[in-house]
């Protein structure tokens, strides 16, 4: 199984904090073992700059959305062969953040994976459950319902290309992080639902956890089985931080 840890920059760096931190986690992952996949996804306007600075290290560039048509008079937005034409590998969708400030459903979720794959380049699918709905016992529910409308109309060979990553939103920069016992929970939960739609090619979809993870709290949740690395937020945007995320989830996974 694969391991990844995925930084996603949101709405933070300039161009120059976006070249010094893309060249600390550079410089930071030449001591570690190059067995983890390390993606880094910056704002917009800095992806070709930092895809030129990663060019021939082991890290790879993510957009953090993207349009899911070709080209046209879509004011403001960019499609995947822009991405892809500038060395853009995957492409996070469905963060909580755009689901909740932009007002993404499922069902436009998956018609952006399905350019992201006709396109090349790896969806990261981010899912999870506000905290009214664990409140409420309904986080099962929910989550099975995202995956199931965002990958309707996906054949198993698509569904098999792209990386899960669950996210409490409950969890996403509030500094409370789910316990290794219930991300595990639902990472398990999920790898099930994805088994019911690709069979065995379930395991080998990784399903990363993100929400307040950080140095100090990693390493119980990359020991889980079911957890194969991490989405992070706030800890990503500090070299040292992200490095050392790195170096944990190759401990726990290699
Ligand atoms: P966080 O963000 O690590 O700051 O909680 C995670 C995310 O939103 O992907």
């Amino acid at each position: 199984m694969r391991t990844i840890v995925a930084g996603n920059w949101k709405m933070h760096t300039d161009r120059t904090t976006a070249a010094e931190l893309v060249n600390g986690v550079v410089k930071g992952l030449e001591a570690l073992p190059a067995q983890v996949e390390v993606v880094v996804a910056p704002p917009f306007p800095f992806l070709a700059s930092v895809a030129e600075q990663v060019n021939g290290t082991r890290v790879l560039v993510a957009a953090q959305n993207c349009h899911e048509a070709a080209t046209g008079a879509y004011t403001g937005e960019v499609s995947v062969g822009m991405l892809k034409s500038i060395g853009v590998g995957a492409c996070i969708v469905g963060h909580s953040e755009r689901r909740q400030y932009f007002g993404e459903t499922d069902t436009a979720v998956g018609r952006k994976m399905a350019a992201l794959l006709a396109g090349g380049i790896t969806p990261i699918y981010c899912c999870g459950e506000v905290k009214a709905e664990r409140e409420a016992g309904r986080h099962f529910d929910v989550v099975g319902r995202q995956i199931d409308e965002a990958f309707a109309g996906m054949d198993a060979e698509m569904i098999a290309r792209v990386v899960v990553a669950y996210e409490p939103v409950w969890a996403i920069g509030t500094g409370l992080t789910a316990s290794p016992e219930q991300a595990q929970e639902m990472h398990a939960f999920i790898r099930s639902a994805l088994r019911n739609k690709v069979g065995a090619l379930a395991d080998t979809i990784p399903l990363l956890y993100g929400g307040s993870c950080k140095p100090d709290n990693a390493a119980g949740l990359f020991g889980q089985p079911d957890i194969n690395g991490g989405l992070i937020g706030g800890a990503a945007l500090d070299a040292t931080s992200f490095v050392e995320l790195v170096r944990l989830a190759t401990a726990a996974k290699h």
